[in-house]
């Protein structure tokens, strides 16, 4: 009987074994398999010189930019494109690949997951080995428009501001040696970057690296809500509630449209309106702390709202986790929510007040809001990587739940 049991149990390991062994050939011989895209993006045409340029209806408009709130017709900011179809789809496996990591288990997917609205649900985002970011991860919808990168910021390019994960030890905890030594471990990873920089022999370097995850990133437009339909001059695409959600959103009452300025719904500037941190976290000077002005004590990027039904919970700090608190924030008072040391030294944002907004009116304000998603263009996860890991690494928690309901509900 044991006998028959051992020998079962072998038996069973052997299989097991040669299983692995076919799936690793498989993942090897499907990675080899992969080649890099040659068409652009949805939403990008491709023009001379091999690159992809980003058309919307947008660029009919004239930008405002530095002159007012503007009509829903103003145009963009400046966006950053014209990179390759080869270099968009390389980062696009750099962006989903752990192998980015000091130990493999984390990539930028980790912590802005499509899924989520490229943020990852937490108040606070979580590194490799479970260890506790600063800051809330932000949305990366629409990053090509920015003009500084960060909560605070401190970075003035998606190249800059990438390093900041990749070398952080609670982050990615990687360095420049190391990863390069694993992409050029790769000899798929080395074909890709081949293709993706031709002429470049010495190719992965790190700049060819920052390059590609920008190009990705930058691909990420969310520009074709119901809100945008509305805004192009088809008036129904908003409901009578929601465009009274508009009508408070952009009146001289809330103000919200002075810094959420469309039709990027921020205006990139830095503004202090005194979030409070979580119980025993300490206070976050934010941009004080990176250009040492104390005007600036509390100050933050003004975020871009679009998609932000997808980002919860809100602010650097995580602090809301829904969208009503978030704008029911704005009507409880100037600086009511800061702590008393702070609320002598803050100076809070002319345009944050006491607007006295009814239940009625934050209700129709998270209507108005929710209309500014659209995911059409989210990416596709890739199935393969060229490392043969998994795809993403750890599930970002509010995933992983959101995962687990699903699959109890479709059981059931
Ligand atoms: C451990 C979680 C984590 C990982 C991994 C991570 N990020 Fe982030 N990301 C954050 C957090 C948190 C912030 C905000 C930090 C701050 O403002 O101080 C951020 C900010 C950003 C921003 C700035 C967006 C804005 O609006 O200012 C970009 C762009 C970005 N990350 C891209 C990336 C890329 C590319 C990678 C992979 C190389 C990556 N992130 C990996 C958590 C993460
Ligand atoms: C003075 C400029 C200013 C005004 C006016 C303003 N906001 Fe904000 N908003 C900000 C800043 C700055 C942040 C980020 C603050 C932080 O993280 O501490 C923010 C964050 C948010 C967020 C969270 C977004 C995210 O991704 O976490 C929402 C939602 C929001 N604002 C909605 C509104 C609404 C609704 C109004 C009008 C009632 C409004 N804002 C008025 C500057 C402003």
């Amino acid at each position: 009987m044991s006998l028959h049991s051992s020998s079962k149990s072998l038996f069973v390991a052997a299989a097991l074994l040669l299983a692995s062994g076919t799936a690793f050939a498989d993942a090897s011989d499907a990675a080899s398999r992969i080649e890099l895209r040659d068409f652009c993006p949805p939403g990008f045409e491709l023009v001379d010189g091999n690159r992809c340029e980003l058309r919307t209806l947008y660029q009919n408009y004239e930008s405002l930019r530095y002159a007012g709130v503007g009509g829903p017709r103003t145009g963009l900011p400046k966006v950053r494109d014209g990179f390759s179809p080869q270099q968009i789809d390389l980062g696009r496996y750099l962006f989903f690949d752990p192998l980015l990591s000091a130990d493999n288990s984390v990539s930028c997917a980790s912590c802005h997951h499509p899924d989520l609205g490229f943020a990852d649900g937490r108040p606070r985002s979580r590194g490799i080995g479970g260890a506790e970011v600063k800051r809330a991860a932000p949305s990366l919808w629409n990053v090509a428009f920015l003009s500084s990168f960060f909560w605070d910021g401190r970075a003035g390019s998606l190249e800059e501001q990438m390093q900041g994960p990749l070398y952080d030890a609670s982050e990615m905890g990687s360095n420049p040696v190391e990863l390069l030594t694993e992409l050029n471990a790769s000899d798929d990873y080395r074909r890709l970057f081949r293709n993706a920089f031709p002429g470049n022999d010495d190719s992965p370097t790190l700049d060819n690296v920052y390059t590609a995850l920008a190009a990705f990133q930058t691909t990420l437009i969310s520009l074709n809500s119901r809100y945008d339909r509305y805004a192009h001059g088809y008036h129904d695409a908003l409901t009578e509630d929601e465009k009274t959600g508009m009508n408070v959103f952009r009146s001289f009452v809330a103000r919200c449209a002075e810094c959420h300025t469309p039709p990027l719904f921020t205006n990139q500037q830095i503004a202090v309106i005194g979030v409070r941190d979580p119980e025993g976290v300490p206070f976050d000077a934010g941009a004080q702390d990176v250009t040492g002005n104390p005007g600036l004590r509390g100050g933050f990027k003004v975020p871009s709202l679009r998609n932000v039904s997808q980002t919860a919970p809100y602010m650097h700090s995580g602090t809301f986790t829904d969208l009503r608190d978030a704008a029911e924030f704005y009507t409880l008072g100037r600086g009511h929510a800061l702590p008393d040391v702070e609320k002598e030294r803050i100076i809070v944002h002319w345009h944050i007040w006491e607007p006295g907004l009814s239940d009625t009116e934050l209700d129709r304000l998270v209507d108005f809001l929710q209309t500014l998603t659209d995911e059409t263009f989210k990416p596709q996860i890739p199935d393969v990587m060229p490392s043969g890991l998994v795809p993403i690494g750890t599930l970002p928690e509010a995933l992983a739940s959101r995962h687990a309901s699903s699959t109890s509900t479709s059981n059931q």
